[in-house]
């Protein structure tokens, strides 16, 4: 089979070894600790589970669902978004049920997209956006987010000739990998500058509840003039601990709503009825049901940092996410470090470059495990930083 010139022009996907060469070592007895994938080792929510129970013996939620899904899942979806941003949305028109948010933030290039337009895609970044913007034909304009701009993406630094192809942005704060979080008067020119430009903004905000230290995560349509260009990507992954169950949505006003319905209506059957009527329940029941998870993450933050800091490793305490972006010494690529770290010290972080190029000199821990696991792992992390520097 001769795989197509789009599928050509994708890099290999970073977490598509890991699975099996962490099967392998424990297979052989290591103790992996995995630090990998974003997602932790607690459990969903019980009354979710139940729930969810409840709903698989209803046989009318085990139907196709379409793309108009479950009302309950859109109306919870609204008064959500009411309650925690204090935005008003049209359940039927300007809500679009999703599985997962990474595929509608993949799907979406498809809705807005001629070939050849240009999607500027942060780097590192989550996979998605690439993906999306190469199979639907379009070009991206790779952005590296570096410390220099504190991880945000810069429009204007991009010059006018590029400006002027500009279709689409993606934005992602609170950031994975970096967990950068943006301030109001970043988010504000920037969708003045896509309003300016007639952009397409596609905010992924999967994190907006993993947030500490008071902080407290904007939706972009808190922003005036929003709603003219951006479209909002929300999700229950990682609030609920939920992210095997696929289920996300996209927030935006009536059309780009009704393109990405489009897309979809030829390429899936929305996510199971009986999912929506779950999470429908923890939307509803959100503030109560979040609270340990976001009490355990921001645990494991301070567990983590304190060791990384104890090991030697340079690390900012960040107040959103639930991630470390841990700088590496010059001499040590992160890749060569993540290969170390799996086969030396049986511990999964993701290399920086696993995120793109514009990833390199960093590494990601996931805050996965509980405090006393996490700081094991980085102690063992330490090894190799302290081994590298007697090199
Ligand atoms: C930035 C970002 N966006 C989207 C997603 C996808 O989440 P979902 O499980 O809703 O597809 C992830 C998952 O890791 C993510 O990190």
């Amino acid at each position: 089979m001769r795989p197509s010139d789009r599928l050509g022009r994708l890099p290999g996907y970073p977490l598509a070894d890991l699975p099996a060469r962490k099967r392998e070592l424990i297979a052989k007895g290591v103790d992996v600790i995995d630090l990998g994938a974003g997602d932790a080792d607690y459990p969903p929510p019980a009354e979710v589970i139940e729930a969810l129970r409840r709903a698989a013996g209803e046989t009318a939620l085990s139907k196709y669902g379409f793309q108009q899904g479950n009302p309950e899942f859109r109306r919870a979806a609204v008064a959500w978004m009411q309650r925690r941003f204090g935005l008003t949305f049209d359940p039927t028109t300007e809500i679009l049920p999703l599985i997962g948010s990474k595929e509608g933030l993949s799907h979406l290039p498809l809705a807005v997209l001629n070939p050849g337009d240009l999607a500027v895609v942060p780097e590192p970044g989550y996979q998605a956006y690439l993906g999306g913007t190469v199979l639907a034909g379009g070009t991206p304009v790779i952005y590296p987010l570096t410390p220099r701009t504190r991880y945000l993406v810069e429009l204007e630094e991009l010059g006018e000739e590029t400006l002027r192809r500009i279709r689409l942005v993606y934005l992602n704060y609170p950031n994975n990998p970096t967990a950068a979080i943006a301030p109001r008067e970043y988010l504000e020119r920037t969708v003045a500058l896509c309003r300016r430009r007639d952009i397409v903004l596609a905010y992924d905000n999967p994190y907006c509840d993993l947030t500490f230290d008071g902080y407290r995560a904007p939706s972009i349509f808190e922003i005036d003039g929003a709603r003219e260009v951006a479209v909002e990507f929300f999700s229950l992954s990682k609030s609920f601990s939920m992210t095997g169950w696929r289920l996300g949505w996209a927030a935006a006003e009536r059309s780009l709503i009704t393109a990405l319905t489009r897309v979809k209506s030829y390429v899936d059957t929305g996510p199971w009825l009986a999912v929506q009527q779950a999470g429908a329940y923890a939307l509803d029941h959100a503030d109560r049901l979040m609270a340990p998870n976001v009490a355990e993450l921001s645990r494991r933050r301070d567990a983590g940092v304190g060791a990384l800091r104890e090991a030697g490793f340079a690390c900012e305490s960040p107040s959103a996410t639930m991630y470390l972006w841990v700088p590496l010494p010059a001499e040590i690529a992160s890749a060569e470090f993540g290969r170390r770290a799996l086969e030396q010290q049986g511990v999964v972080v993701l290399p920086g470059s696993a995120f793109g190029a514009g990833g390199e000199g960093f590494f990601r821990i996931a805050l996965t495990v509980g405090p006393d696991r996490l700081r094991e792992g980085v102690r063992r992390l330490g090894q190799i930083l302290r081994s590298s520097r007697a090199a």
